[in-house]
């Protein structure tokens, strides 16, 4: 992808009068619509599409190889890879988009992008139970409470948890169907959860299509800063789609998808092989880790 930096003629009064009145008759061309939301939508789009190509004096051959990135784009997605949501993400969008929409709302836990690894039907398992199916990584407990805005519990919440293993890959990604690294599980009466994981690992997102080949263009890395997925569900309060990143890892601050938030940054304590083990479990003398995640559900809005 090569973008070579021309000149642009200084626009003169004249054709700046012809840009906006062009800008104009397209906005006006959707004064039919009957819906007044997608007429807010497709006229905003218009108007900051047009002030991009005015700003930067886009050219002809510029524009040809922005419509060839977004047909490979759309070449390279099926139903098990969405390129444009890669897209969205690297270029913070996806981020925005949930910053737009997330409220705060009396300390509720702050949402993060819901990243493109998610499978319904994930197993079920009990507090205290294992969601790595095996995965490669070293052990890692976590627990916490999940609590409304006014501190009381949330009983019966639901826990998604998934991550990718100690090697960087989702079970999505592995060469067979096997399941590993996501679960979910439901909270007791007194809000709690706990459960054993792998301790999250930095890992690259897909960087073989057209998203990898604009970030290497632009020096940029596509790394994600270690994190573990969480989506809580519970009747009457809003669905939080959220992460927990590693405290100390290097690549928290240069996310490639822009997804942490300072709230969200959590302390792994490493334990050695030697300390007594949460939940009953047989380590088979490994060391480990820990971390407290407690949650502060919204209420449902309305
Ligand atoms: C993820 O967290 O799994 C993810 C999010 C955005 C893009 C790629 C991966
Ligand atoms: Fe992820």
């Amino acid at each position: 992808m090569t973008i070579r930096a021309e000149a642009r003629p200084t626009a003169t009064a004249d054709r700046r009068a012809r840009e906006e009145a062009l800008v104009q008759r397209v906005v006006r061309s959707f004064d039919a619509c009957s819906d007044p939301r997608l007429q807010e939508l497709v006229t905003a789009l218009v108007r900051h599409l047009h002030a991009f190509v005015r700003e930067v004096g886009l050219t002809e051959a510029e524009w040809g190889v922005a419509v060839d990135f977004l047909a490979r784009c759309g070449r390279i997605t099926d139903e098990h890879r969405q390129e444009f949501i890669l897209l969205s993400d690297v270029l913070g969008v996806s981020m925005q988009t949930v910053t737009v929409n997330d409220e705060a709302v009396g300390g509720a836990t702050e949402s993060t992008v819901f990243g493109p690894f998610f499978v319904e039907g994930s197993p079920r398992i009990e507090i205290g139970g294992d969601i790595s199916g095996g995965a490669p990584g070293e052990p890692c407990w976590v627990d916490g409470a999940v609590r409304d805005i006014a501190g009381e519990p949330v009983a019966g919440a639901r826990v998604e948890v998934w991550e990718a293993d100690g090697d960087g890959f989702y079970d999505v990604q592995y060469p067979d169907a096997r399941v590993a690294g996501r679960a979910h599980l439901f909270t007791g009466d007194d809000g709690g959860f706990g459960f054993w994981a792998v301790t999250p690992t930095p890992y690259p997102i897909p960087a073989d299509g057209p998203v990898g080949e604009l970030l290497s263009a632009v020096g940029r890395s596509p790394m994600r800063a270690a994190h573990l997925h969480f989506m809580v569900t519970a009747p009457g309060f809003r669905r939080l789609v959220t992460h927990i990143f590693v405290d100390g890892d290097e690549h928290v601050g240069r996310d490639s998808v822009f997804g942490e938030q300072a709230s969200l940054v959590k302390r792994f304590v490493r334990h050695e092989a030697s300390e007594p083990v949460p939940a009953g479990r047989d380590l088979g003398g490994l060391p480990w880790s820990s971390s407290r995640f407690d949650i502060v559900l919204a209420p449902e809005p309305g």
